[in-house]
């Protein structure tokens, strides 16, 4: 994409100036364009963890870290969760504008026409071991469906990528229940096209062959919100993952598992399963102390899960959402007095009031609340990753679709400052 130069920024570099155009974005910091840099001045920038690093031109998810605002295409996130529902925030995502009644009618009757898997992946997951953890049968599953759907994986056809993203955000859900029956040893639940989005999944996750099962309204809105509020979060590192992926022209159906496979990490999208089994191991509130002097021990590797955040310098916008959830959905399955809720509760409390948290500007994340819920609803741990990336992968694929689509866009290498050992001569075995 073409920008309109701002101003110049100048780098001093060995008695030589460098002329590096600044670009404003609609919102947030300017960037500072270093992309002919080293063809200039024959030097890298140097930024491990890409913490002052814009990778690519979007318009999809806007954070403000300092504010604690989250914006999917301009609309902020509590607005979504309280008066919108996934599937028209997956059409605001991936077509950048709200449909009107009749683009979101026609928009739900696609996905919902696609949530059936090919009958032969059924086999597919019973290759895996009984007791495998649903993360990696999703991530193996989602790889596989480039093996099932041979006529989407084109990406130079529009028409391909469209039906790819479709089927990616009506498959999942099976996908991922199919994981967690797989995992209990209980038969795969077939999607029921006459439920929503949201619903369909408890259906599938919950539902047995032996008795009728009913979705709560106030469960699957739960759900629905927890969809949304995950949906996307511009370039963390599963998106950016994806999009690294997708650079060299790999399918989307590889991508988006590579999202997967990198959400699963404890600093990622694996922090819900990691936070909820901290807050049960700390149990009670008179244990909080001990587990807060650990967390500001530097030679203590354990850290607060669900607290912290790379961008957020403030509160996560969607923790606020999933607090709100969490009193509702325990209220109404009569567990307001759960004992992990509590412990939350306190433990946000006395962190937000130490010095040390206030200080590094930490605050509960999404994940701090979120496990909560998805423990009241029946979810074991191990599902709640799983459940993340379910929801984010619409996030994916329209950042994949708007990278795909940008005729700038170019493979993703980038450099390093090398540390190894200089040019030596190989020396044969029996003289070393
Ligand atoms: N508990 C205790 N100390 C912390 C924590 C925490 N949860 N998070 C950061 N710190 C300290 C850290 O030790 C460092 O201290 P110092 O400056 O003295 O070395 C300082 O705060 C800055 O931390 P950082 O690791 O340099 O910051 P980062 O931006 O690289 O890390 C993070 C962000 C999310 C990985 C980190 O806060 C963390 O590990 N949190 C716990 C895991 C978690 O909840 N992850 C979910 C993130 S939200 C969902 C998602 O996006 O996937």
């Amino acid at each position: 994409m073409t920008h309109d130069v701002k101003s110049t920024a100048k780098l001093s570099l060995d008695g030589k100036e460098f002329d590096l155009p600044v670009y404003s974005p609609s919102v947030g910091p300017d960037v500072v364009d270093i992309s002919k840099l080293y063809a200039q001045a024959d030097v890298f920038t140097y930024d491990p963890g890409f913490t002052s690093t814009a990778a690519c031109d979007s318009a999809i998810t806007f954070i403000d870290g300092a504010k604690g605002e989250l914006l999917y295409r301009g609309y902020p996130i509590d607005q979504l969760a309280e008066k919108s529902h996934f599937l028209e925030v997956c059409y605001l995502l991936l077509y950048g504008e709200l449909p009107d009644a009749a683009k979101l009618t026609d928009f739900v009757q696609r996905v919902t026409r696609h949530t059936m898997l090919h009958d032969q992946m059924g086999h597919f997951f019973r290759g895996f071991r009984r007791d495998a953890h649903p993360m990696a049968i999703v991530c193996g599953v989602v790889g596989a469906l480039s093996s099932f759907y041979h006529d989407s994986t084109d990406i130079n056809d529009p028409e391909q990528r469209e039906i790819a993203s479709i089927r990616l955000i009506a498959k999942i859900p099976t996908i991922t229940a199919w994981a967690y029956k797989y995992s209990i040893g209980q038969p795969f639940v077939y999607p029921q096209n006459d439920l929503d989005y949201a619903s369909n999944f408890l259906n599938m996750c919950f539902a047995v062959p032996a008795e009728p099962y009913v979705v709560d309204p106030i469960l699957s809105r739960a759900m629905d919100r927890i969809f949304t509020l995950h949906a996307d979060h511009e370039q963390n590192a599963s998106t950016s993952t994806v999009r690294l992926a997708g650079s060299s022209g790999a399918n989307p159906f590889a991508c988006i598992a590579a999202g997967v496979a990198c959400l699963w990490g404890p600093a990622h999208g694996g922090a819900n399963e990691a936070a909820l089994s901290m807050l049960r191991e700390i149990g009670t509130v008179d244990r909080i102390p001990e587990y807060i002097a650990r967390a500001k021990d530097k030679s203590d590797p354990f850290r607060l899960m669900g607290f912290g955040h790379r961008v957020y310098k403030n509160f996560d916008p969607r923790a606020k959402v999933m607090k709100e959830s969490a009193d509702e959905v325990l209220a109404l399955l009569g567990v307001e007095n759960n004992p992990t809720l509590q412990v939350a509760k306190e433990l946000e409390r006395i962190a937000l009031n130490d010095p040390y948290f206030i200080e590094k500007k930490l605050y509960p994340n999404v994940d701090f609340y979120s496990g909560i819920i998805l423990d009241a609803m029946g979810f074991p741990t191990s599902m709640f990753t799983p459940i993340f990336a379910l929801a984010r992968t619409v996030g994916w694929i329209a950042q994949w679709k708007e990278m795909i689509s940008d005729p700038t866009q170019k493979i993703g290498r980038p450099r390093q400052l090398y540390t190894g050992e200089t040019f030596r001569d190989y020396v044969d075995v029996e003289n070393r």
